[in-house]
């Protein structure tokens, strides 16, 4: 397909490659240009402007740090994306802000998906991403060499896009609440005397899960930096989390608590450590240097 990419860091650059990897033909934008011109190299085209990217492309795939960063490149994407092309946002962003995106395109008589991904950057370099799409069933299914160019799988969420970003923040809500769960146990046992790595091998035995296993080790080992996922982004995710349960109704507590102890550790000067240095906010609690 002929495509355009949006945003070009930790996440999106490996993204692109895979993109090009896969034989789509590929105009890249980033806000800090050095990040499109390592991608020149691999046969992108070095666009000016989000506009200029989608000139005569079949979809754009945007992947920016949040709603604010999101809306400023779609105002620029409607100005390029031709009528019938899709804007593919795999960025984590809020529900509300989903919906406004589809609103903004379907005036335009563009369209749009919502495809927020599962996976680290080392994921996301490895083709393992895990896609969750969210839209009109056959622009998913036009969209799907798209998806099987970065991702190992893709799971449909539903027939509106905003359904996507809803499974993606009550996902990270999972990962974070494992984040808080390791720090809480590992203190306790650290003040028990006992080996936090001893206590994963046991776990590991238990849960059996690659992501309990790589989290587990990079918090007994306490090692936060570099960030492969930045604390304050967690905490824009707990944050856009608690936003769709209050539009829903639907009471999160440990995801307040979790809020709390992100913001803890802001204040700490954790925001470019990685999210799982959320552990360091128990161990401080417990007494213990964090
Ligand atoms: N890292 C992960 O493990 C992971 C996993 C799954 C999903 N995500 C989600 O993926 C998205 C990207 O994460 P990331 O880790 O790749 O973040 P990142 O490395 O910080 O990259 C953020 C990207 O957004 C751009 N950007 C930020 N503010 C902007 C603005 N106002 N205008 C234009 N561009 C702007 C940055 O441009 P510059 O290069 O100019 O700064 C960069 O291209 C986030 O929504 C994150 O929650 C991350």
């Amino acid at each position: 397909m002929k495509l355009a990419f949006v945003g070009l860091g930790k996440m999106g650059s490996p993204m692109a490659r895979n993109l090009l990897r896969g034989g789509h033909e590929l105009a890249v934008f980033n806000r800090t240009r050095e990040k499109a011109q390592a991608l020149a190299a691999e046969g992108a085209r070095v666009a000016e402007s989000p506009a200029d990217a989608c000139r005569g492309c079949d979809a754009v795939m945007t992947m920016l740090s949040d709603d604010a960063a999101v809306a400023e490149a779609a105002a620029s994407i409607v100005e390029g994306l031709a009528a019938g092309a899709v804007h593919v946002s795999a960025s984590t962003i809020s529900t509300a802000m989903a919906r406004r995106l589809a609103s903004l395109h379907a005036e335009r008589g563009q369209a749009y998906l919502s495809t927020p991904v599962f996976g680290r950057p080392e994921a996301a370099e490895a083709k393992k991403l895990l896609v969750v799409a969210a839209g009109p069933a056959d622009l998913i299914d036009h969209c799907r060499p798209v998806f099987d160019a970065i991702g190992r799988q893709t799971f449909v969420a539903g027939a509106e896009p905003w359904q996507a970003n809803a499974v993606k923040l009550c996902g990270n809500f999972m990962l974070v609440s494992m984040l808080e769960c390791f720090g809480e146990a590992y203190a306790t046992l650290r003040k028990a005397g006992v080996d936090p790595h001893l206590f994963l091998d046991t776990m590991n035995a238990l849960f059996g899960s690659p992501v309990y296993a790589n989290y587990g080790r990079m918090i007994a080992d306490q090692q936060f930096e570099p960030a492969g996922f930045a604390l304050k982004l967690g905490l824009k995710d707990v944050r856009l989390a608690l936003a769709t349960a209050e539009e829903c109704n639907s009471p999160m507590p440990v995801a307040s608590l979790v809020h709390d102890h992100l913001l803890s550790a802001i204040a700490h000067g954790q925001a470019d450590k990685d999210w799982s240095s959320l552990a360091q906010v128990s161990a401080r609690n417990a007494g213990l240097p964090g």
